[in-house]
């Protein structure tokens, strides 16, 4: 089945609720009937979309945007140590964390409250709290659009990185159907080392829906809840840089956090934004979110995408002056 709509309002395709317009708005089940109709419009660009909890519209979408309808999940095989689960791209991953955790399936526990679709993690390689989707992905399902054919990822093939991955870097050839993880009946790896969880978790014995509670508990405390004032969570990757940079930094500020990664520096962008004094400022129209400047808000419904934008790049601007670093949108701006 597909369903096709005409300059439809894209208010609530994306997070930020954007209100431009978009030629084409395209809703399927068919990975064969969505690349017909993009044969049809080649002419078009054309975006595939999850729940639009990654996007910042600044205009009218001059093209067709696709939310695919893949809603099946399915145990694929399990011995009594280990489950794979194959899940639909179109649902809900943190219905699929909070379904797992309650089955006692551990793995993406610390993945918890991460808004967005199933199909939007291994895009992205979505991660949080010292875990990351490449850790639990066993196979990624994707339908390529050039080949008109459904094929099978190992992770190896998804090619993954910090918020990176093969889907990422070839965007609009692969439509995710679906995700497979590979997740533990018992002896499960808890992950509780990143930043302050292990103290937050306390003493009393560990278990997957403890873990996956106080990672809600953290999330709520310190991010914006999109209902209040429209997000798209962290707006920025956390630069990482080389040797020389990062000890021309400390030498500058001896307390930068950083965390090495193979002789690489990652810097917390929440960090550098936070020194230029963004935190400080009142905003009525787009800001940094007071408990986690790596977040850009809009604090008035009447905040356009394109000045959203703006104040990023300002952003952007600051940063680089004072500490001569480059921050790179994770959010995709169109
Ligand atoms: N910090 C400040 N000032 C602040 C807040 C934070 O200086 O007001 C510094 C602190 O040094 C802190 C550091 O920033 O230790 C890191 O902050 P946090 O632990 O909140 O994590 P993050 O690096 O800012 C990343 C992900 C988040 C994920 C958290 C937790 C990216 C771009 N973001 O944020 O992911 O939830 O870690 O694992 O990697 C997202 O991708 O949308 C997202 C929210």
């Amino acid at each position: 089945m597909i369903q096709i709509l005409k300059n439809y309002p894209i208010a609530s395709l994306n997070t930020f609720r954007d209100d431009y317009f978009t030629r084409y708005f395209v809703q399927s089940d068919s990975p064969e009937a969505i690349a017909q109709f993009l044969e049809q419009h080649s002419e078009l660009p054309y975006l595939i979309i999850g729940s639009g909890s990654n996007l910042l519209f600044t205009k009218n979408f001059e093209g067709i945007i696709i939310s695919p309808d893949f809603q099946e999940k399915q145990i694929i095989l399990e011995d009594n140590k280990m489950v794979l689960f194959q899940v639909g791209a179109s649902l809900n991953f943190d219905e699929i964390v909070s379904f797992s955790v309650d089955k006692g399936w551990g793995g993406l526990e610390n993945l918890s409250l991460i808004p967005g679709t199933v199909g939007a993690a291994p895009v992205q390689n979505i991660g949080a709290y010292g875990v990351e989707a490449k850790d639990v992905i066993f196979q990624v399902t994707a339908y390529d659009l050039k080949e008109k054919t459904e094929r099978n990822f190992t992770p190896e093939e998804c090619q993954f990185s910090y918020r990176n991955s093969f889907f990422k870097q070839n965007p609009g050839r692969f439509l995710v159907t679906a995700v497979t993880f590979l997740l533990t009946k018992n002896k499960h790896i808890y992950h509780t080392d990143y930043g302050n969880l292990k103290e937050k978790l306390g003493n009393t014995p560990l278990s997957l829906k403890k873990i996956r509670q106080t990672i809600i508990d953290i999330r709520r405390s310190k991010l914006p809840d999109p209902n209040l004032y429209p997000n798209a969570g962290s707006f920025f990757k956390n630069p990482v840089v080389p040797e020389s940079v990062f000890k021309r930094l400390k030498a500058n500020y001896p307390a930068i956090p950083y965390f090495e990664i193979n002789s690489q520096y990652k810097i917390p962008a929440a960090w550098l934004i936070d020194q230029c004094g963004f935190k400080e400022k009142k905003y009525l129209r787009a800001g940094v979110f007071h408990n986690q400047p790596l977040v850009i808000c809009k604090f008035s419904e009447e905040t356009t995408g394109k000045e959203t934008a703006e104040f990023s790049q300002k952003i952007q601007k600051t940063v680089s002056e004072k500490f001569d670093i480059q921050l790179e949108p994770e959010v995709s701006i169109f």
